[in-house]
């Protein structure tokens, strides 16, 4: 089974960016971490990155046909874009928000999500650790399926 892990805009610079809201882990630490927690439950992981919306949501559409689930953190689309939404509405596995940092505890622009309206679950402010957090709960989610 695939699960698709998305990353949305400026999380490429993750490490560098913002250390003291976001930590001193790079996505690539992150990929890392994601296949390496996987394997042994017999998961696989497409890990994507772009800063671009509509590579997103061609991900979300290939996603749609291979993936047994989503875990997305979608960045600052989060807050922004109905079209994540819609193309996350088009999927039918599950589909796990994750943000590095909690965004209900910032500015107030990050306390709405338009991809919680689809997600079946949310984790925030669980640092990077949030990506092996929801990856549990997805390899129960589709054990379950
Ligand atoms: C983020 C939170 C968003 O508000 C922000 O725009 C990001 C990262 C997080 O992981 O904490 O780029 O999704």
């Amino acid at each position: 089974k695939i699960i698709y892990v998305l990353n949305g805009p400026n999380l490429n610079l993750l490490g560098k960016r913002e250390p003291e809201i976001y930590g001193a882990q790079t996505l690539d630490d992150v990929r890392a971490m994601c296949e390496a927690a996987a394997a042994p439950k017999g998961l696989e992981i497409a890990f994507h990155q772009s800063n671009a919306e509509h590579v997103l949501i061609d991900w979300i559409h290939e996603a749609r046909e291979a993936a047994a689930g989503i875990i997305i953190n979608p960045a600052a689309y989060t807050h922004t874009s109905i079209a994540i939404l819609d193309a996350l509405n088009t999927c039918t596995c599950p589909v796990i928000e994750v943000h590095v940092s909690n965004i209900h505890k910032r500015e107030s622009f990050r306390h709405h999500s338009y991809v919680s309206a689809r997600a079946d679950a949310v984790i925030a402010g669980c640092g990077v650790e949030g990506y092996l957090l929801a990856l549990q709960r997805m390899a129960t989610l589709c054990a379950d399926a």
